[in-house]
């Protein structure tokens, strides 16, 4: 054995020394990876060496190899235990940045509100469903026959006039816009089976201009009851028991005689409304009477054997009176502060 080991331990702890300088400068995953194969890899100052084991003296061969392995063995490890220490750092910076706070006060959102002429309705509904009636509905545009002819009205009857009445064009078609609700009576007896028990919320239409107390669009709600037997005490029970719901229990109805074309005997209908601004009143309420038996006939209904009877009022003017809004035109105006003192209610 002669000269020293031409891969001296100092040239293997340089080696060394050179690639753990490369691992700990990475800072991220990223570019510890990027520069592996010039840290511990093939472009790696060990893995010269370790291309030179090949071309020095068989003696020096073993020790050389050793002094190599035991490096290489160093560094992976040190490659590992970096590369560990990264991964564990970003992935706390990425847990980080993902985290929600739970205790952070909301982004406020906007609700709307429902409209309370939709809330009225559904409240109406509720009262006659709570009763076993049904809902039933009919067409806005609406056939003539259906909105007057079948209803009694002769054909001169001042409320086909043009003035009163929207007509579809062409006028020959016979459709208007329906001027209430009481063609859903027509409707309802011609579908369903009898007895019949149904309320007909809707929307109707009328030539009026738009100002405080009218609106050329505004809402019914039409009651129709035909059964065996069925009397003016029907209605007025019926009227009653409503008018407690909506009015609260001191309110009461006065019916005073009138004229409708589809009822017989006819009747407006006035509420006392005990909780009204200023002191309880008596307010017009609506019409009703009992269904004329020339509307039970041309619905095909034999009116010897069944009777009954029917209501309707407006859904805009009972809001105004029970809730004091002054103006029509905030029930059309669609500003959601006006819905939102009824409540949000969604
Ligand atoms: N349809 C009538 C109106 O619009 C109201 C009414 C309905 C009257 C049912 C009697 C019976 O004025």
């Amino acid at each position: 054995m002669s000269g020293s080991n031409p891969i001296s331990r100092e040239a293997v702890a340089a080696a060394v020394s050179e690639a753990n300088i490369a691992i700990e400068a990475a800072s991220t995953l990223a570019e510890l990876r990027a520069s592996r194969a010039s840290s511990i890899g093939e472009h790696s100052p060990i893995a010269k060496l370790n291309a030179e084991l090949k071309n020095i003296a068989n003696e020096f061969k073993a020790e050389a190899g050793q002094l190599i392995g035991q490096a290489r063995g160093q560094l992976n490890q040190a490659f590992a235990a970096k590369e560990a220490e990264l991964f564990a750092v970003e992935e706390r910076a990425k847990l980080a940045a993902e985290a929600v706070d739970m205790t952070a006060a909301p982004m406020p959102v906007a609700f709307g509100a429902r409209h309370p002429l939709s809330l009225l309705q559904d409240q109406i509904a509720d009262v006659f469903i709570g009763m076993g009636w049904e809902i039933a509905e009919g067409p806005e545009v609406e056939s003539e026959w259906f909105n007057f002819d079948a209803l009694n009205f002769d054909a001169d009857h001042p409320a086909r006039a043009m003035q009163d009445t929207f007509f579809v064009e062409p006028v020959e078609q016979h459709l208007v816009l329906r001027t209430h609700t009481s063609p859903v009576q027509v409707r309802s007896l011609l579908e369903r089976e009898l007895p019949v028990y149904v309320l007909c919320p809707g929307r109707v239409f009328r030539t009026d201009e738009l100002d405080a107390t009218h609106t050329p669009v505004f809402h019914q709600v039409e009651g129709l009851a035909i059964d065996k037997g069925l009397t003016m005490a029907d209605l007025r029970g019926t009227l009653e028991h409503f008018a407690r719901i909506m009015f609260g229990d001191d309110a009461k109805i006065r019916l005073r005689p009138s004229f409708f074309p589809f009822t017989e005997p006819s009747a407006e209908l006035d509420v006392w409304h005990p909780g009204a601004k200023g002191g309880a009143r008596w307010v017009e309420w609506g019409g009703c009477g009992m269904v004329n038996p020339n509307v039970l006939k041309a619905a095909g209904i034999d009116p010897e054997e069944y009777q009954g009877f029917a209501f309707g009022m407006g859904i805009e003017r009972t809001l105004m009176f029970r809730n004091d809004v002054k103006d029509m035109h905030d029930m059309v105006e669609a500003d959601v502060r006006f819905s939102q003192q009824f409540g949000v209610n969604l």
